[in-house]
């Protein structure tokens, strides 16, 4: 009996007691390998004691002072090592308390600014299809995610337009070159654009690889770049989201790193904080900063735990440790040995069409047929029941159904701690074999 209103009414759930390492002990005593960091949250761990004992200094020198009042010094640290790793330009960093939330500033910063430069016709938002930006109305409104928007639809947000994901599994053409598919995929967005009018535009928005829709797909080379110059053409704002993909997930802090590009907005969260307090960020140019301070001098937005003391001061001690630890190199050779693993155990395997991602940011992508690419019947849940599996066998993961279009497709992403080890990695790739062959065998 709970009185827990629960994500999930209709199943009986573990009850997590203990994080140990990669590990999530129930009090069963059972132990659960944490290959997607819940949803690429955990990335240090669940027990990193460097991180608990900044929490607890925190609370002990002052748990909460209002943002309206004071800043602090977590929150300051934490924003001059954000900026100083980021991409140029992006000098400045709201603090907020998950990725939702920095979606929302974004997508408001963005309105406001331009407002303050005297373009107030400027509202439209342009976004792709099977992305996902948070579960708020305005995150949701952007989000292309089709089974989370469709009982809110009259709720959202209008103006937002959708447009091609880069999803070169599916959607490169046979013959067609990688470049020229990119070109083809960003142009979509300048066609989007001029329909709307680009005097209505503000902003687009993209997660540089996209996560739990589509299960890790990296853009192809260039397809970044020419968004980046288009939106440039137009003065439309361009916002990265890179609340999953972002803080290291694919090898370099920024995903945007390995595309060099720059955004005028970009959206962190989970990994900031790796699951040990709720925090996210939204980082801005010093472009808009400077145009709100010289203009109004005040964003018109805030919520009552923005730049929290003590999620800044763990989500401070993980970045360290991530920084002193040399942790993102390890995610690189980590990562490549898991996609080794992962060609190993699914590279003839006849249900896996696809084997993708970057560092510890990985996917494979079940069809029912590896020539044509079919589907399975999404009558089957074949993710659910992969997810079930995989529980079973004391694995996490995170299956995903509606990759292809929000109905069809199915997908398992991987996100496993930065820590992770060798053995480790053999063990998910092992576990989670079982875990889709018996899935597989139980919808057949
Ligand atoms: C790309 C992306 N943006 C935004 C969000 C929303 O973040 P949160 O669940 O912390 O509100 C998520 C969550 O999965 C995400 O993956």
């Amino acid at each position: 009996m709970t009185h827990v209103f629960h994500r999930q009414l209709s199943s009986e759930m573990p009850v997590a007691a203990k994080g140990d390492g990669v590990y999530i002990v129930d009090t069963e005593g059972k132990r659960y390998l944490d290959a997607s960091g819940g949803a690429a949250v955990s990335c240090l761990g669940h027990s990193h004691p460097e991180v608990a004992k900044a929490i607890k200094d925190q609370v002990d020198a002052i748990a909460f002072a209002h943002s309206g009042f004071f800043t602090n010094e977590a929150m300051e640290a934490l924003a001059d090592m954000l900026v100083d790793a980021a991409p140029a330009g992006l000098d400045y960093v709201y603090f907020v308390s998950g990725g939702s939330e920095a979606v929302e500033a974004a997508l408001k910063l963005a309105r406001q600014y331009f407002i303050e430069i005297g373009e107030p016709r400027r509202r439209h938002l342009i976004a792709r299809r099977q992305s996902y930006h948070g579960n708020t109305l305005g995150a949701l409104s952007a989000g292309g995610n089709v089974l989370r928007r469709a009982p809110f639809e009259p709720l959202l947000v209008p103006g937002v337009k959708h447009i091609a994901p880069c999803y070169a599994y599916r959607e490169q053409a046979p013959g067609e070159s990688e470049e020229d598919y990119g070109q083809r995929a960003a142009d979509e967005l300048e066609a989007a654009i001029i329909e709307a009018g680009p005097e209505t535009v503000a902003a687009f928005i993209a997660e540089p690889v996209v996560g739990a829709t589509m299960g890790a797909v990296p853009p192809v080379a260039g397809y970044l770049k020419r968004i980046r110059e288009i939106c440039d053409r137009h003065g439309v704002l361009l916002i990265f989201d890179e609340v999953m993909c972002g803080m290291g997930r694919t090898g370099t802090l920024f995903a945007c790193e390995q595309e060099g590009v720059a955004p005028d907005l970009l959206t962190i969260a989970k990994g900031l904080g790796a699951g040990y307090q709720p925090i996210g960020a939204l980082l801005a140019s010093e472009r808009i900063y400077r145009i709100i301070r010289e203009g109004s001098g005040f964003f018109q937005h805030g919520h009552t735990y923005m730049g929290h003391p003590v999620a800044c001061a763990a989500a401070l001690a993980v970045q360290r440790t991530i920084r002193d630890e040399g942790l993102l190199a390890r995610v690189r050779e980590m990562g490549e040995m898991l996609e080794r693993a992962l060609i190993g155990r699914f590279g003839n395997h006849h249900h896996v069409g696809d084997i993708r991602g970057r560092g510890l940011f990985r996917a494979i992508e079940l069809v029912a047929d590896r020539a044509t690419k079919a589907p399975f019947d999404p009558v089957l849940k074949l993710h659910a029941r992969i997810k079930t599996e995989a529980m079973a066998r004391g694995l996490i993961c995170y299956p995903m159904g509606g990759t292809i279009d929000g109905a069809s497709g199915d997908h398992v992403l991987l996100a496993p701690p930065f820590i992770v080890s060798e053995q480790e990695i053999d063990l998910i790739a092992e576990r989670l074999g079982g875990a889709v062959d018996a899935a597989i065998a139980g919808a057949e």
